[in-house]
């Protein structure tokens, strides 16, 4: 359902303007809720209008603002127009806001609120590849990787819920010298028994040892080149060990990340792009792109002025290649393959000029796709700890959320009516590292504060989920109230009005969400509907409430509460009902 109202007041526009109203769509916006104050309820700021030459740019802006507003008619659905300083404010019918906004809820349509808006008309759909998480087998999962695997499940969501077709690929670092050393160090640290209790624990063991041993035994070292060579010539035996950690390893972060409320459609890896990584420096060097450095390296050069003063390197004088020779041939293979219209990358800030180089040499290489391929780039978390040190697995994270969760919430007395408390403070625990993780923007570095994240009152996941979790006690313990039909002019209060003109910025928040790929906007927007919501809870009680009143109030928080659990769903959060 597309906001009616937005849709009327630019077609209003449209007809005094002489324009067709689509040009009006975007350049309206919602105005945000300040203190539940009274206001308007759309702006349009008049900039907007000289700057898409709707309107010329010569004149007086503060005239123009007048002028236009004087000229545009009042009706039944706006009943005000005013001009303020360069934009003009339009304030609708209460009642038709109140009536039109929630009969768009309670017909099994809830999870469709905002999603249809004519805003998302000028996106491009298409197939969408989204990368993320991508730990390194037998290496620490570091926070890094836990700030990519959520943001890029938000991305992936956010995309789908628009209505892109949406790829989620894990791209394993599977390859390399690790390998060697792991191979080598399996024969004499390795034990099958523990690598099937906890193969995620071992291997890191394993690997540590091992990496211990050889930097003072030239063996170990030797013996763990020999291995690397026979896997990278596909020998059967060393083959066969690597596939069978890389399986386990699958397997058990499968096992998490469905804890997380995270899933993959495609486990891809380094090591699938092995040989074809031979074949794009082949390519490179057919096209003339492929030079020789001083000491021997290949590279390609990427200075604007050719003289060799920036270049990336692409293969190791032995002839072996490189990490980022491996993501050139996995981007044309995953073009080859699923022909997407868009392609994001989700890592951390210090790989921006990894992506910049791979995508500067995609396109010298003539794939001029490499245009829709983005990185995302996300700031360090400092201090990820649990109570027992430094984070080496993510699981070691999600147990210690749930715990300190169930911790806290053993205080409350409703906790004892849960059927799996676990359950719910699991849930709980990980909306709060998603909305800590989400707040700012992604750019920024921060610090990570268990206790601050887990507070249940302040701008937390934890209060997101009691906001839900008192709604839907709200809705259940009102069951009979509940009816098809409400009278409009029973919410003409200015604590429904607020929480109404909120939802009017939803589809809003999407489409700058869309565009610039960071979660906070509808963190905040969320944050912000919570505490109207609270607010509500206070000002309109609906038990011992006329029932019509009663009726009419169970409307508009059942709004309140698709809406919120849609936009958690998007975040990567799953909505507790109790707690
Ligand atoms: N495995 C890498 C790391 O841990 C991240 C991979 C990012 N993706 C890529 N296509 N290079 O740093």
């Amino acid at each position: 359902m597309a906001c009616f109202f937005r849709r009327s007041i630019a077609a209003k526009l449209g007809r005094t303007l002489q324009q067709s109203e689509d040009a009006f769509i975007t350049a309206l916006s919602a105005v945000p809720v300040f203190k539940k104050q009274q206001s308007a309820d759309f702006k349009l700021p008049i900039g907007t209008l000289r700057i898409s030459g709707i309107l010329p740019s010569n004149v007086d802006i503060q005239q123009q603002t007048e002028t236009l507003a004087n000229q545009l008619e009042q009706d039944s659905v706006v009943e005000e127009i005013s001009a303020g300083p360069g934009v003009i404010h339009f304030k609708v019918n209460r009642k038709l806001l109140v009536q039109k906004m929630l009969e768009l809820f309670g017909k099994d349509e809830d999870d469709k609120f905002g999603l249809n808006s004519e805003l998302f008309n000028s996106l491009k759909r298409g197939t969408t590849l989204v990368e993320y998480s991508s730990p390194n087998i037998a290496k620490k999962f570091h926070a890094g990787h836990l700030r990519s695997t959520i943001i890029g499940n938000f991305i992936a969501n956010l995309k789908q819920s628009l209505g892109h077709d949406v790829i989620r690929m894990n791209y394993l670092g599977d390859w390399g010298m690790q390998f060697g050393l792991l191979g080598a160090g399996f024969s004499q640290f390795g034990c099958q028994e523990k690598l099937k209790q906890n193969p995620l624990q071992h291997l890191f063991e394993v690997y540590v040892q091992v990496n211990k041993e050889a930097e003072h035994n030239e063996d170990m070292k030797q013996a763990a080149r020999d291995f690397f060579r026979q896997l990278e010539q596909h020998e059967g035996e060393a083959v066969s060990l690597w596939q069978q950690f890389r399986e386990i390893t699958v397997v058990e972060y499968q096992r998490v990340y469905k804890r997380l409320g995270v899933h993959f459609d495609v486990y891809s890896g380094e090591s699938f792009h092995q040989d074809r990584a031979q074949e794009v420096v082949q390519q490179l060097q057919n096209q003339g792109l492929l030079k020789t450095s001083k000491r021997g390296t290949g590279v390609v050069d990427l200075s604007p002025a050719g003289d060799m003063s920036s270049v990336c390197t692409v293969l190791r004088s032995d002839g072996t290649t490189l990490y980022i020779t491996r993501d050139l041939a996995a981007a044309i293979d995953r073009k080859e393959k699923y022909h997407f219209n868009e392609m994001i990358y989700v890592t951390d800030k210090s790989q921006a000029n990894h992506f910049s180089q791979l995508f500067q040499i995609l396109l010298s290489a003539g794939h001029s796709w490499a245009d829709s391929c983005q990185h995302v780039p996300f700031g360090l978390v400092r201090g990820m700890k649990t109570r027992s040190g430094e984070v080496v697995f993510l699981e070691d994270v999600l147990d210690e959320a749930r715990s300190r969760m169930l911790h806290n919430m053993s205080r409350s007395t409703t906790t004892k009516e849960l059927e799996n408390p676990e359950d719910t403070a699991e849930k709980v625990g990980i909306s709060a590292l998603i909305v800590q993780d989400f707040k700012g923007p992604l750019q920024s570095d921060y610090s990570f504060d268990w206790e601050r994240m887990l507070q249940a009152q302040g701008d937390t996941g934890v209060f997101l989920q009691y906001t839900h979790a008192r709604l839907c006690s709200l809705i259940r313990r009102n069951e009979e109230a509940q009816a098809a039909i409400f009278d409009p002019s029973l919410l003409l209060e200015q604590t429904s009005v607020s929480i109404l003109q909120h939802l009017l910025r939803y589809d809003e928040v999407l489409f700058q969400s869309v565009q610039d790929l960071q979660p906070k906007h509808l963190v905040n927007f969320l944050l912000k509907l919570s505490h109207l919501v609270a607010s509500a809870h206070r000002e309109l009680p609906v038990k011992g409430s006329h029932q019509d009143v009663a009726q009419a109030r169970l409307r508009l928080f059942s709004a309140a509460c698709s809406v919120l659990a849609n936009g958690m769903r998007i975040l990567g959060i799953t909505p507790v009902d109790k707690m």
